[in-house]
């Protein structure tokens, strides 16, 4: 087998790569681990940023996103027993984001691969990365019981922070910056109604909650937690309890519903420089991943591979190397960025364990001049909704 450029992984990534290098009339394959129902299944994030809606809307595959995403101008914060609304519109001239479940992404950029034509191979077993250094890379894989071999001129590390690209880099070669934190989230997604028309990150002495959603009859709720809480402990009540303690505020409840989908999420920030060795080129969460709470992950993949679009459609189609050679670079920068605003958003809203009396006085005076200045209000909405230029 022989293509353009070998694609591992069909996330959001990935997915999003194979169509932008089709629509320049490049060549590729996409190589994915698991199967078509399970990646259409599998219940990640929820906000996309105006920049990612318009770039999927140009792709031509924001048909659906459009009729089925829920545009949203504002997030609340609770603190302290009140809740205060962040305005993005007026805060960041007239941007806003769009509450629309990865799973429907992938499914949109799915069903567009498959009507190009161009393959996209679903459980694909024994992935290996062979030949980066040289000008002839190519990716040994088996299929439906059979070994095969891909030939290819560049390979692409679309394969999340679990895939085989990353880690076939040989050692001394990249560069690691990651931070633990002691805390996951519980994450449900039940059959309710959202209980508010905006998300709500609450900050809480029992520890952070987050009120989301995926449509209007479907609640997406998270709870700090253990990084290895045990589910068995939580049963649906315990659940819906505890986030009714967190949320509590007069006058408003909680709607509960049937739970359809319960999971624990560790939280890291981590980050290898650079995102490229030889013809091979990392992208999103290969090479970066950062806590949830910034609604980043997503967003931060898509950029990235939109720039390696461009760089490798300037080598295919007029045999300029520099755009690939700046490609690290120039994602890392709004990477960082992205680093630094999860890391600011999870440390301001969590409980952190071993913390004292005056982390909690901290994270309660940022919380109040976030929620009464404009000027600090205005740089939480510009990276929440995501900023044009880094
Ligand atoms: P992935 O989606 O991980 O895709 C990688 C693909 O590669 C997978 O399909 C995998 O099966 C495949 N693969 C792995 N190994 C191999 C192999 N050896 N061979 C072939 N294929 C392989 N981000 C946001 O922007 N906003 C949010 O609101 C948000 N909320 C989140 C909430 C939770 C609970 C979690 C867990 C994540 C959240 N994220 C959020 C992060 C977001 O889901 C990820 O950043 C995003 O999935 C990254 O996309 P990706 O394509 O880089 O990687
Ligand atoms: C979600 O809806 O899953 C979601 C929303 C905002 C976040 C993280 C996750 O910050």
């Amino acid at each position: 087998m022989r293509t353009e450029v070998g694609i591992v992984g069909a996330g959001p990534a990935g997915l999003v790569l194979a169509h932008l290098l089709h629509l320049r009339g490049i060549d590729s394959v996409v190589l994915e681990a698991r199967g078509r129902e399970y990646v259409e299944r599998r219940i990640r994030a929820g906000v996309l940023e105006q920049g990612t809606v318009d770039l999927l809307d140009e792709m031509g595959v924001g048909e659906r996103l459009r009729r089925e995403g829920l545009v949203h101008e504002g997030i609340e914060l609770q603190f302290g027993g009140e809740r205060h609304r962040i305005d993005f519109p007026s805060l960041t001239g007239g941007r806003a984001i769009t509450v629309y479940g990865q799973q429907e992404v992938v499914k949109d950029l799915i069903a567009a691969r498959i009507e190009t034509g161009r393959p996209l191979l679903f459980e694909v077993g024994d992935v290996t990365v062979n030949g980066v250094e040289t000008d002839a890379p190519s990716i040994g894989f088996v299929h439906d019981g059979e070994r095969g071999e891909l030939r290819c001129e560049f390979v692409a590390g679309c394969d999340g922070y679990h895939g085989v690209c990353r880690e076939s880099i040989p050692a001394g070669v990249l560069t690691e910056f990651s931070r633990e934190y002691p805390f996951g989230w519980l994450g449900i997604l039940a059959e309710a109604p959202p209980s508010n028309d905006e998300l709500i990150y609450c900050y809480h002495e029992r520890g952070f909650a987050l009120h989301s959603m995926r449509s209007p009859t479907l609640t997406r709720l998270y709870l700090q937690c253990r990084p290895d809480e045990d589910l068995d402990e939580w049963p649906d009540d315990r659940i819906w309890d505890e986030l009714e303690r967190r949320f509590a505020l007069e006058g408003w409840m909680l709607n509960r519903g049937e739970i359809v989908e319960k999971g624990v999420t560790g939280m890291r920030s981590f980050v290898v420089e650079p995102m490229q060795f030889g013809r091979l080129f990392l992208a999103g969460d290969a090479a970066h991943i950062v806590p949830p709470t910034g609604a980043k992950g997503l967003n931060l993949a898509v950029a990235d591979v939109r720039i390696l679009a461009d760089a490798l459609a300037a080598w295919f189609e007029h045999g300029d190397e520099s755009r690939l050679a700046g490609y690290s670079a120039e994602v890392l920068r709004r990477i960082w960025r992205a680093e630094h605003f999860s890391w600011w958003m999870t440390s301001m809203l969590h409980r952190l364990e071993g913390g004292d009396a005056f982390d909690v006085k901290l994270q309660l005076a940022q919380l109040a001049y976030v929620a009464s200045s404009p000027r600090a209000a205005a740089s939480l909405a510009e990276n929440y909704v995501g900023l044009e230029r880094v």
